[in-house]
């Protein structure tokens, strides 16, 4: 299959997960890319990664202000409608509480994907600051790695 695992990541949290991720899907046999997101000095997005080209997509992208933050939230929201596309998404935060932020953030990731006619299939919410953290990060490998 052919994946893409559109990221946008500030600190890198959110970029190693996804580094980790792939590594497994490749051994797996899946052919995939990771395109990260870019912005600008005044934090305007200067490319906009095509999802077309993939057979199902990965989005990845972590909480800023109890939301998902506003450059992923952007991107969605530009993205053309594809009928049945297969999508995922994943999210980072900083707290280890999925009610301060990561649960938000995958209910307005799921809303823009619904309304793109895309078929939502997986979610997962790393707590960076968790002590289970890197059992997180294991789960969701495994979950997101059965496609
Ligand atoms: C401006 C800002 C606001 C944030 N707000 C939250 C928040 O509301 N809840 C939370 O759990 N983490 C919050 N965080 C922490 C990030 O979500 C967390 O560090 C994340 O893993 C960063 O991902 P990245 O390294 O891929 O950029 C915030 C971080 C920043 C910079």
């Amino acid at each position: 299959m052919k994946i893409g695992i559109i990221v946008y990541s500030n600190t890198g949290n959110t970029l190693s997960v996804a580094e980790k991720l792939k590594k497994n899907l490749v051994k797996k046999g899946n052919i995939v890319n990771i395109e990260k997101i870019n912005i600008d000095g005044n934090k305007k997005i200067t490319n906009n990664p095509d999802i077309s080209k993939y057979t199902y997509i990965i989005f990845a992208s972590f909480v800023e202000a109890f939301h998902l933050n506003p450059i992923m939230n952007k991107y969605l929201k530009q993205l053309d409608e594809i009928e049945n596309k297969k999508v995922s998404a994943f999210i980072t935060q900083g707290f280890s509480k999925s009610w301060l932020g990561g649960n938000k953030a995958i209910k307005q990731i799921k809303k823009i994907c619904n309304n793109k006619n895309f078929i939502f299939d997986k979610s997962g919410i790393i707590n960076w600051g968790s002590k289970n953290r890197e059992k997180q990060i294991e789960q969701l490998i495994i979950d997101f790695s059965r496609t």
